[in-house]
């Protein structure tokens, strides 16, 4: 019996294991990937600012925001490590944006940046539509409801546009939650 047990825990702790570096190994791949099984919710996305948000960066735009914030609106942040940590996907971790050159794809706030590096849940979409939602989890989905804290990391106070620049700006996430894309009902029960 003891045998059993001792061999059950290795195997619960591999599994564990397997598990963690699973989601680990996880990289960012893009929203073209996402696009291609779920088009309505890319559709909808496309037409926020989070879509087109590596654009801030540039000089010239959102002159009058950037002044408030004390950032210089002739200045070309597109090469800014300070700012592309939030204004792009995955800056600076595995599959993640380098440059506008090398990953052109990666530039913007996409559905990675709510949803988790995609490449392993994405191939259990692909091999699996009835997956279980626990299992997509596993594979690093995120389901940005249950996380706030994922959201402030980038909505949180390092940002330049939060109550340091507006007192009247406060992170309302049930709202913004919402606001992330229309959203459609699924066919599976997960
Ligand atoms: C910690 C994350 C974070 C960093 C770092 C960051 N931003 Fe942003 N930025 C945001 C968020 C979040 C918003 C949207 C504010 C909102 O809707 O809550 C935003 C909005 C903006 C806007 C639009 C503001 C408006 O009122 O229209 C500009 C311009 C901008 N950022 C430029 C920059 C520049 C330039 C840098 C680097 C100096 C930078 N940001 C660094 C998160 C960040
Ligand atoms: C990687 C950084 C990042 C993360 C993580 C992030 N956001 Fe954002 N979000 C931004 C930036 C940057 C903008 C501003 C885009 C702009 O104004 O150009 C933004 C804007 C938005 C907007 C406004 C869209 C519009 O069209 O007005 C909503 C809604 C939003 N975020 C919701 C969320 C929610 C909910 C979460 C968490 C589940 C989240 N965001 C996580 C960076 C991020
Ligand atoms: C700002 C954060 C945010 C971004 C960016 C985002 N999502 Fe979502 N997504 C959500 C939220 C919130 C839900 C609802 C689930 C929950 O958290 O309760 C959701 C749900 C979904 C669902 C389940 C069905 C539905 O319509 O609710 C799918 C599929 C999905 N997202 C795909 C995408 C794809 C594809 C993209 C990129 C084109 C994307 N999401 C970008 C926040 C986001
Ligand atoms: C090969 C097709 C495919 C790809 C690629 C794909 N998905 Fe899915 N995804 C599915 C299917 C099928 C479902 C289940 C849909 C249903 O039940 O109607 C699903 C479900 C989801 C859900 C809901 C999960 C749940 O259990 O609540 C989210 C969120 C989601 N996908 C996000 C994404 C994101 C983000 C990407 C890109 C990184 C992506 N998917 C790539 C096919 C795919």
């Amino acid at each position: 019996m003891k045998k059993l047990i001792t061999g059950l825990t290795a195997v619960m702790f591999i599994m564990a294991f397997w598990a963690a570096t699973q989601a680990d190994a996880a990289e960012y791949n893009g929203a073209k990937k996402c696009k291609a099984c779920h088009i309505k919710q890319f559709k909808s996305w496309e037409q926020t600012k989070m879509a087109k948000s590596f654009e801030q960066l540039k000089p010239g735009v959102s002159a009058d925001a950037k002044k408030k914030a004390n950032l210089d609106p002739a200045k070309d942040y597109t090469t800014d490590a300070n700012c592309l940590k939030c204004h792009t996907t995955g800056y600076g971790k595995p599959g993640g944006f380098k440059s506008i050159a090398d990953t052109p794809d990666l530039a913007n706030v996409q559905c990675e940046s709510c949803h988790g590096p995609g490449s392993e849940y994405n191939k259990l979409m692909k091999e699996n539509k009835e997956f279980k939602t626990a299992d997509a989890k596993k594979a690093g989905l995120i389901i940005p409801s249950e996380d706030e804290k994922g959201c402030l990391s980038c909505h949180g106070g390092d940002s330049p546009f939060t109550e340091k620049v507006d007192a009247k700006y406060k992170f309302d996430f049930k709202d913004r939650l919402k606001k992330s894309h229309e959203h459609f009902p699924m066919k599976y029960t997960h």
